[in-house]
């Protein structure tokens, strides 16, 4: 097991078999984990506004037996006031683990090169594991297998998109991937999400029309057009995904007892309409609960490691 969770691509399948198996176990027998990091520190720096992300870590922390210290990223100021290498090891003295939420990938993975303790990836730009595992293990509860399930992703081609390809191809679950021209997933990770496909039995497809990604889909999944730090494209990518709202219309083109996903927080009205996102298919609030679940998995197998800081 690597000492960070700073994308997915660095995790083998059986290092996210092991998140799964442990996240089920603590979802139906909390109490057994509540004393598991007694003594242990989680620091927190978002740089991007959080709700999920930041409350699930600080309460699964809490119900592990440890505690948590929010880092005000006004204070910290990661680069700015002090370099990335010198924050690093300075927080590896006092913590035992550390959920960053920036803008760059390139910071998180420099944070976790020199601490000496875990860094857990809150969200970049280019990715979103924590939420990509929430989110497997979600289907997983669902459907009891990976296997023959189709995911659709409609809309951009995000950092929650390549948190996906790479969650769903090492796990051999099917994903579909429709896009507007000029907002597709990253090329690196669509060509390593296949050659994971590949040896996991499964296929990464990219499209560019939703009708033809949703056809057979067990599972719509959708996420925000415009994402935090791209305020100012708003309305440009209002006109661009136009044609790839997740509405009645687009998923009556889907199974009837297609699942609707979501990593919230959504923009009701521009990519899924409140008829879908409220709908008895929608496991929204599932997804949301489970991050809670798979956290607690993610920091019980990074901390407690054998030579962690107590
Ligand atoms: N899905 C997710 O990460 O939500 P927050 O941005 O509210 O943390
Ligand atoms: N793509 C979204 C995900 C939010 C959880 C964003 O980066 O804003």
């Amino acid at each position: 097991m690597q000492k960070d969770l700073t994308s997915i691509k660095n995790l083998t399948t059986k290092d996210i078999q092991g998140f799964l198996d442990l996240a089920k176990n603590i979802k139906s027998n909390p109490k057994k984990y509540s004393t598991k990091l007694f003594g242990k520190t989680l620091g927190l720096i978002f740089e991007k506004p959080s709700n999920r992300t930041r409350v699930s870590f600080e309460v699964g922390m809490f119900q592990l037996g440890g505690t948590t210290i929010y880092l005000d990223s006004q204070h910290i100021q990661i680069g700015k006031r002090e370099t990335t290498h010198d924050i690093a090891l300075t927080l590896s003295r006092y913590l035992s683990g550390i959920v960053v939420r920036t803008f760059s990938q390139s910071t998180i993975e420099e944070l976790a090169k020199f601490a000496t303790i875990p860094v857990i990836n809150g969200l970049s730009d280019f990715s979103h594991p924590c939420q990509a595992l929430a989110d497997i293990f979600t289907v997983k509860e669902k459907f009891k297998k990976f296997q023959g399930i189709t995911l659709s992703y409609v809309g951009d081609g995000n950092n929650v998109c390549n948190s996906l390809m790479f969650a769903c191809s090492k796990v051999g679950l099917n994903i579909r991937i429709a896009c507007p021209e000029g907002f597709c997933p990253d090329k690196l990770v669509l060509r390593d999400a296949k050659a994971q496909a590949l040896k996991n039995k499964c296929e990464v497809v990219l499209l560019d029309d939703p009708r033809d990604a949703i056809k057979d889909a067990d599972i719509i999944y959708t996420d925000v057009w415009t994402s935090m730090g791209q305020e100012e494209e708003t309305e440009r990518r209002k006109i661009a995904f136009r044609d790839f709202q997740v509405n009645s219309k687009l998923i009556s083109y889907a199974k009837p007892k297609c699942l609707i996903m979501h990593c919230l927080p959504a923009h009701r009205g521009e990519e899924i309409t409140d008829e879908v996102i409220d709908s008895s298919n929608s496991v929204v609030f599932d997804q949301a609960e489970n991050r809670l679940h798979i956290q607690k998995a993610i920091l019980l197998s990074l901390l407690s490691a054998k030579n962690r800081r107590d």
